[in-house]
């Protein structure tokens, strides 16, 4: 059976990491998607990787940017007359000493992970009232329960996500829209890499030496694959998770329960 046959799904960040195993799972589960993302070429990756292409659209889409998040809400709306689920999964990680951290790295965390969510379900809401039914689903992190050396301005966005999916959950339940968030623990996807990559440098260490203390920081001690990350969003998207709203999804290979 497939879970979301014929749903219209719009998803930001669809080019990479756990967008792109997103974008992948739910062509396997009978979407209809309209992917989005900032980078072109890795959004055609993903089309590429999707056997049944006429149930994909592809569009260039900066969430920073409000009149370009409108014209992905207003393409899908015209096209499919309704949304089923809204995948806000775009997001940068920046890390360093809080000292050392730039007002330029401080700006694109809070413009991408902050107000990239808030204008992505903006500019949904108002379709989301109207028809009385949907899912919105927002990426926060491990990150937002627990502290991560060198990563307060992260930590602090993905915390917001939280505080933002629980008050949305309220104000869209009265209209059938359940908001429900996951929470991933290290996933390996080229974010982690270049955040343990940069972790690596300012330490003046190995890339091995930082990738095994952030996989022995998961009782399972072992990097997520995107995959793993996916099914928790297709839970939230699919009427298995009709009781859900305002929660959020741990998928951190036990990272928390320490
Ligand atoms: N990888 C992890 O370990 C991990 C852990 C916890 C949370 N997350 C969260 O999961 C989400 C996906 O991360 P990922 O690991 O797949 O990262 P990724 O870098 O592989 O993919 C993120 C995607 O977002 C896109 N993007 C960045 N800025 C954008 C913008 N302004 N407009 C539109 N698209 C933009 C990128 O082009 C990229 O395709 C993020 O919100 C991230 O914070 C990741």
């Amino acid at each position: 059976m497939q879970r979301v046959k014929d749903k219209v799904v719009i998803l930001t960040g669809a080019a990479s990491g756990i967008g792109r195993a997103t974008a992948i799972l739910f062509a396997k589960e009978g979407a209809i998607q309209v992917l989005s993302d900032i980078d072109e070429e890795g959004l055609r990756g993903t089309y590429e990787m999707i056997s049944q292409k006429d149930k994909i659209n592809t569009l260039k889409v900066d969430v920073r940017r409000p009149e370009e998040v409108e014209k992905m809400i207003d393409f899908t709306v015209k096209k499919y007359g309704k949304i089923d689920v809204l995948i806000v999964n775009a997001g940068v990680v920046r890390v360093g000493p809080i000292e050392d951290f730039s007002d330029d790295d401080y700006d694109i965390l809070i413009d991408v992970n902050l107000k990239g969510t808030f204008f992505t379900c903006k500019f949904a809401v108002p379709q989301f009232k109207k028809q009385k039914f949907g899912s919105i689903i927002t990426l926060a992190s491990v990150a937002a329960h627990i502290g991560q050396l060198n990563h307060a301005n992260y930590c602090s966005t993905k915390a917001g996500i939280l505080g933002f999916t629980r008050a949305l959950a309220l104000d869209l339940a009265p209209y059938n829209v359940r908001v429900n968030s996951v929470s991933p623990g290290a996933t390996d996807t080229p974010m982690l890499r270049s955040d343990v990559a940069k972790q690596a440098e300012n330490r003046g260490v190995d890339f091995d030496i930082v990738k095994k203390e952030f996989e022995e920081e998961g009782v399972l001690t072992r990097w997520a694959s995107p995959d793993e990350i996916a099914s928790g969003i297709l839970f939230f998207a699919s009427e298995e998770s009709t009781y859900c709203t305002g929660s959020d999804l741990r998928i951190d290979g036990g990272w928390t329960t320490r």
